[in-house]
């Protein structure tokens, strides 16, 4: 199921409410100017403190205002900052209740995007170049969290923000869990924002089988649909993709057949249905994926040093006249510098060989029709230089006066 078509009915009207804040002040000191984006719990405003701080206010849901859960669950996302300590966790600066009874957090304001807009922007999936630093700081963090016993349990690319300063950080943690006694309690009803980042156990519903290989299947899905721009279960319907998730994972070779087959593994392996068959932890994860990442890397440096070393044949061309109108049907692609270069093909993609050698039979014909053209026009100065007066004034008509070619793509 493509991810834009999920849930996107509700996406206007979500925002409409939200956006009626803006403008208004909170417990007399914060005024919200912008709405920087909602979850299951919360919605997000830069907000700006009377003397001037920037921060992000995150206001429960009204209709969560009166759920002493949803409350106290916020008020844990407040204090996991304090017990966590890695750069890649939100910190909390406050918290207090709206005028109209809504419990919020003051968070440190984060410029930047979310992992699934960044992606987005590139077309739905980034290339493994791109997504290793992500997916480097992610497992880092996740290790840290885990080790304070805590699980994450809502992991998907919502919950994952890219600051404009090259940071990651890990979002809404209103949904985790203390393994310690005295967490917060059971959060009733989903807790992801769509099924598709959800492992088998949290699909069912299982709370009591979920723990630290539930955020390990999580983050496998995050970094499939990452590199891939498909999730891990196909589905065409939301109801579809809820039964989907209660099943096996594809495999990422299903999608991506050319991709190193050690990154394949490692996120196969994050993807097991059965948890024990899953990374028995992050960190064996985190480096398995990093050697991976190394190979990938030594490979691809190999295949480019053979293409640039390829010796160039210079065929001879022949002087024949040449059919204009099929070279402007010719297509040369054109590269766009800004999404990341595309290393890995995707299935129903060409493989970047297929296209560099797409590109140089490209260049091949327009040097070809170039030469050609060349010889053509030489031949026609010939015979205008024989021609009578009249045609030789029209062979010889400014190249404006000529009828123009279309121009090639
Ligand atoms: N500190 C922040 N700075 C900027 N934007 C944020 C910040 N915290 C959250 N957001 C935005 O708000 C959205 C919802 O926040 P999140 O904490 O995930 O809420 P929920 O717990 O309800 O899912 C995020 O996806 C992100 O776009
Ligand atoms: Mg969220």
């Amino acid at each position: 199921m493509h991810k834009e078509e999920l849930g996107d009915t509700h996406v206007r009207r979500d925002r409409e409410r939200f956006e009626q804040r803006l403008g208004t002040i909170i417990d007399g000191r914060y005024r919200l100017d912008r709405l920087l984006g909602w979850g299951k719990t919360s919605a997000v405003y830069e907000a700006t403190h009377r003397n001037g701080f920037r921060a992000a206010l995150k206001i429960l849901h009204a209709s969560l205002r009166t759920n002493a859960d949803a409350c106290e669950r916020l008020l844990y996302e407040a204090s996991l900052a304090n017990v966590v300590t890695h750069p890649a966790i939100v910190r909390v600066l406050d918290d207090g209740i709206t005028e109209d009874g809504c419990l919020y957090l003051v968070l440190e304001h984060l410029d930047g995007q979310t992992l699934e807009s960044f992606c987005a922007r590139f077309g739905g999936y980034i290339d493994l170049e791109v997504l290793a630093p992500i997916a480097d700081v992610l497992m880092s963090a996740l290790t840290a969290i885990h080790e304070c016993a805590i699980v994450h349990r809502s992991l998907e690319p919502r919950n994952v923000f890219l600051t404009s300063d090259g940071e990651v950080k890990f979002l809404g943690f209103c949904t985790a869990k203390s393994l310690h006694a005295g967490g917060p309690p059971t959060v009733r009803g989903t807790l992801h924002e769509t099924p598709a980042f959800m492992s088998p156990e949290a699909a069912r519903g299982a709370r009591e089988e979920m723990g630290s290989w539930t955020d390990i299947w999580s983050l496998g899905a995050i970094l499939f649909t990452a590199l891939s721009g498909e999730h891990v279960h196909i589905a065409s319907t939301e109801s579809e993709l809820s039964t989907a998730s209660t099943g096996r994972a594809r495999s990422l070779a299903a999608v991506m057949p050319d991709l190193d087959t050690e990154i394949i593994h490692v996120i196969d392996r994050a993807l097991a249905f059965e948890k024990d068959a899953r990374w028995p932890n992050v960190r064996m994860m985190h480096t398995a994926f990093t050697q991976a990442v190394a190979a990938a890397r030594t490979r691809s440096a190999r295949w480019h040093t053979l293409v640039s070393r390829a010796p160039v044949e210079i065929v001879p061309v022949e002087m024949t006249p040449v059919d204009t109108a099929s070279i402007d049907q010719l297509k040369v692609p054109i590269m766009m510098t800004d999404p990341p270069p595309q290393t890995h093909r995707r299935k129903g993609h060409p493989s970047r060989r297929a296209q560099v050698l797409a590109v140089a039979a490209a260049v091949a014909a327009v040097i070809a029709a170039t030469v050609t053209g060349r010889a053509m026009r030489a031949s026609e100065t010939r015979s205008a230089s024989a021609a009578p007066p009249r045609e030789r004034a029209a062979l010889q008509a400014p190249p404006s006066a000529m009828p123009r070619t279309p121009s090639r793509r």
